[in-house]
């Protein structure tokens, strides 16, 4: 693997989460040295502004032997690339909507990646992702992806399926984004914490968080906290309302449940009644961060393009950059740093089926992820709510595989989410035809 002048591609370049991970790259070229960045999108508008965006920054940190280009052609975005970094979206925040807005029609959790809305998104998803992998495979086969793209059980479960030796590291940003909330609101340094984990992607639990300066598990006491006030939104996501929402469901979760400390997401399988009333139908989660993130990346490039003076770039800067770099540097210098990553079981959790695919902390070095062994039985409540979220993901998978309408169906009525088979057929149905142009043909 090359040491230094390293070629990294990010698929979807034109996501409004480039320009923090971008930012990470070059806050980090002593220990990841890079020499060429290269946008990979299937949108040449968003991609150009994105360029426009890149530019501006390299040019206003002063960073000098740094080729940046973008590209929709994906043998120029892959031939000779070392790291691909990816977080497409397929379909777009317009699609994102209908994932969101459907189920809700019908008193269902509209969600991106939990519920009838991450399913939907999954069959879309996955068609992308298996049509990157195949591109790095034709084009970059030493290369390493390190995917982002959600849902990411599902996509995780997918590639594995259709290329089971594609050098690919599956990873969210959940876990650390509320390490580093906890540690801000709390008062610790979570760099001195091992954290033990387990779950399915967006449905998993904490069950230590040692801190090394205190020589003791704090998470006793960090749910001791949490269940008494709820966290205030840190560093990144600043003043937005749904992800103070989204603390306050953690710690009204941690009042039913106090034993373990559990990941936000699993306020839609717990609480779905509350989430839906708390909803607007006509103004989603989709909706906000068109009218927030994406405008706020149209404003840079209009004042990139008009030469503005004064301030021009305004985008979070938060963990989700950081920890995609982290994990790409510790591959690159094989320092087997300890990262929570979307494996295969294999006897993670010992008494989970063994092809399930979960959330579990891992150490990356040069040949990847060697996830640990937890080497206890996880308890009867987790384990019954996996393996039905499991099983749920497993048949949606089949479906894409085998274009099967009646394992659609089955995958949808095991959701938690989903109260009657009549609800998840009509919610099918009408997510069949909203989504003609990306999923696979289903009968
Ligand atoms: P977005 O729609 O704003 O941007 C995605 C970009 O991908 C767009 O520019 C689009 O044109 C491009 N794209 C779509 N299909 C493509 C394809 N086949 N090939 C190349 N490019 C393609 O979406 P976003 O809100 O910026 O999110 C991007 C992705 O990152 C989503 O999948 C989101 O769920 C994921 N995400 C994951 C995590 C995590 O923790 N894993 C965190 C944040 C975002
Ligand atoms: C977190 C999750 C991601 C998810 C994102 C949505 O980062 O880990 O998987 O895509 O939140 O955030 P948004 O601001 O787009 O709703
Ligand atoms: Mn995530």
């Amino acid at each position: 693997m090359k040491q230094k002048n390293l070629n990294v591609v990010i698929a979807g370049g034109g996501s409004t989460y480039t320009p923090g991970i971008i930012q990470a790259v070059l806050n980090n070229r002593d220990v990841f040295p890079v020499s060429k960045i290269t946008l990979y999108d299937i949108d040449a508008d968003r991609n150009e502004d994105m360029r426009l965006i890149i530019a501006y920054m390299l040019k206003q940190q002063k960073h000098q032997g740094i080729e940046l280009i973008a590209t929709l052609d994906p043998e120029e975005a892959f031939v000779g690339c070392d790291f691909v970094f990816s977080q497409i979206r397929v379909g777009g925040l317009t699609m994102r909507e209908q994932d969101e807005k459907i189920p809700l029609k019908y008193g269902l959790v509209g969600q991106e990646t939990c519920g009838l809305g991450g399913f939907a998104y999954g069959l879309r998803s996955i068609r992308g992702l298996l049509g990157l992998v195949a591109y790095v495979q034709q084009y970059a086969p030493e290369a390493w992806i390190l995917n982002y793209t959600n849902p990411e059980t599902l996509i995780a479960e997918a590639v594995r399926r259709k290329f089971p030796n594609a050098k690919m590291l599956n990873a969210c940003d959940m876990t650390i984004s509320i390490e580093e909330t906890m540690a801000r609101n709390f008062g610790y340094d979570r760099n001195n914490w091992i954290a033990q984990y387990y779950g399915l992607n967006h449905f998993g639990w904490y069950t230590s968080i040692y801190d090394k300066s205190l020589e003791r598990d704090i998470m006793p006491e960090l749910i001791q906290k949490l269940r008494g006030t709820p966290m205030k939104i840190a560093s990144f996501n600043k003043g937005d309302q749904s992800w103070q929402d989204a603390w306050n469901m953690l710690s009204k979760t941690l009042q039913y449940f106090p034993e373990y400390l559990p990941n936000n997401y699993l306020e839609y399988y717990f609480f779905p009644n509350i989430v839906v009333e708390n909803t607007d139908p006509n103004y989603t989660r989709a909706n906000q961060v068109m009218d927030g993130r994406l405008k706020n990346t149209q404003e840079m490039v209009k004042k990139i393009r008009q030469h503005t003076d004064g301030a021009v770039l305004n985008f979070d800067f938060g963990e989700h950059g950081q920890y995609i770099v982290d994990m790409a540097t510790s591959i690159l210098n094989d320092s087997h740093q300890r990262f929570m990553l979307i494996v295969p079981n294999y006897g993670s959790i010992p008494n989970l089926r063994a092809d399930a695919v979960v959330e579990v902390p891992a150490y990356v070095g040069r040949t990847g992820a060697e996830p640990i062994a937890m080497r206890q039985p996880i308890n009867d409540f987790h384990k019954g709510l996996m393996e039905a979220q499991n099983a749920a993901e497993k048949l949606l998978v089949d479906a894409y595989f085998e274009h099967s309408y009646q394992k659609a169906l089955q995958a949808f009525t095991l959701n938690q989410t989903v109260s009657s088979a009549d609800k998840a057929k009509q919610v099918l149905d009408e997510m069949m035809i909203a989504n003609k142009e990306y999923w696979p043909e289903l009968s």
